[in-house]
């Protein structure tokens, strides 16, 4: 099995990136031959500073690496690498309709957030199509933020196989149990773009402070919240505890006598022990970005050889070779 997966470098990592996609990602290396790549061309539809692009692409490679991808096992590596992805992403967008692309909800959701209407940003499921196609994936472990994505992807390899005939292999989405879409600090998807996240490797005092601004509702701690489970705090607590401490923590706010103060506090606790070993290998990795930057090379290469196989295999069916 082929698993396949991607994230932008447009700001630090966090743990809605975590739990929605580096942690199944991780899971999965075991799995089959698992492919994962720093998105650099898509940031550039939401990031135009190029020193921060650089920067991401390292951060996220360490992030990636410090929870636990291992390069013996996966290829991590950075999308413009491969250039091949651009060139199948031009033949992609030839058999692509229109309406296709203006049906996708996260390109309306980001002109509503305020981010620039470009011609990139309308067109960037036609190049995610083409970096999951180009590498033959099975499997793609995403957040269900990218659910309509992967069918469109699919639905682009259809056409392409109907005009030029069977050339690319169909992928499957792969959500993980029970971790839709994890909220951030104001309660709408957590996301690089809408300053509301909790980084992985935050710093203690900046993330301590940043959980205990969760803005809460108006109740005194006494009255008894028998809606504990929609709350901000819970959520992430049940991500980040074992199933008994996530019980203890819902019950004692149905219970009443707990305060919003107290559950935040313990909210930063959890997350601060979740990460602790990672955040060691994080450390370590932070002194050694020559290994880094090794890993990334060697990436790459595995990575080009197959992408320019499938490219090729594309270019001959539609007549370009
Ligand atoms: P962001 O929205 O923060 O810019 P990306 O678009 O780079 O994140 O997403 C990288 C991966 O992380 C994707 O697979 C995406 O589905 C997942 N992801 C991002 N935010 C969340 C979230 N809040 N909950 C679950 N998964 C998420
Ligand atoms: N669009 C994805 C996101 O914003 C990142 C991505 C780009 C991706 N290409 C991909 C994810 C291919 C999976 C497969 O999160």
């Amino acid at each position: 099995m082929r698993i396949l997966s991607g994230i932008q470098p447009t700001g630090m990592p966090h743990i809605g990136n975590y739990f929605g996609m580096m942690k199944p990602s991780i899971e999965l290396q075991d799995q089959g031959e698992a492919f994962y790549f720093i998105a650099d061309y898509h940031s550039m539809t939401s990031l135009y500073d190029a020193q921060s692009r650089r920067e991401y692409t390292q951060q996220v490679a360490i992030d990636f690496l410090a929870c636990g991808l291992d390069p013996k096992k996966a290829v991590l590596f950075k999308q413009s690498d491969v250039p091949e992805h651009v060139e199948l992403s031009w033949i992609l967008s030839t058999v692509c309709p229109m309406g296709l692309l203006e049906r996708c909800t996260s390109y309306k959701d980001k002109i509503a957030k305020g981010l620039s209407a470009n011609h990139g940003l309308f067109a960037y499921p036609v190049l995610m199509a083409a970096d999951i196609l180009i590498y033959d994936a099975d499997s793609v472990p995403v957040g269900r933020d990218q659910k309509q994505h992967v069918e469109v992807t699919r639905d682009l390899a259809g056409k392409f196989n109907q005009t030029y005939g069977e050339t690319f292999r169909m992928p499957e989405p792969r959500f993980r149990e029970g971790a839709g879409t994890v909220p951030g600090l104001d309660g709408q998807k957590m996301s690089k773009s809408y300053n509301n996240t909790v980084e992985i490797f935050g710093e203690e005092k900046p993330t301590r402070k940043r959980l205990m601004s969760i803005v809460m509702d108006s109740r005194t701690p006494d009255e008894p919240k028998p809606d504990a489970e929609e709350n901000r705090a819970i959520q992430l607590i049940k991500l980040l505890a074992d199933e008994a401490t996530y019980r203890e923590e819902v019950e004692k706010l149905k219970a009443g006598g707990y305060g919003y103060g107290d559950l935040k506090k313990r909210l930063f606790e959890l997350y601060w022990e979740y990460f602790r070993e990672a955040r060691e290998r994080r450390s370590e990795l932070m002194n050694n970005l020559d290994y880094v930057d090794t890993v990334l090379a060697e990436g790459a290469e595995k990575a080009r050889s197959i992408a320019r196989e499938v490219n090729q295999r594309a270019r001959k069916a539609c007549g370009l070779e």
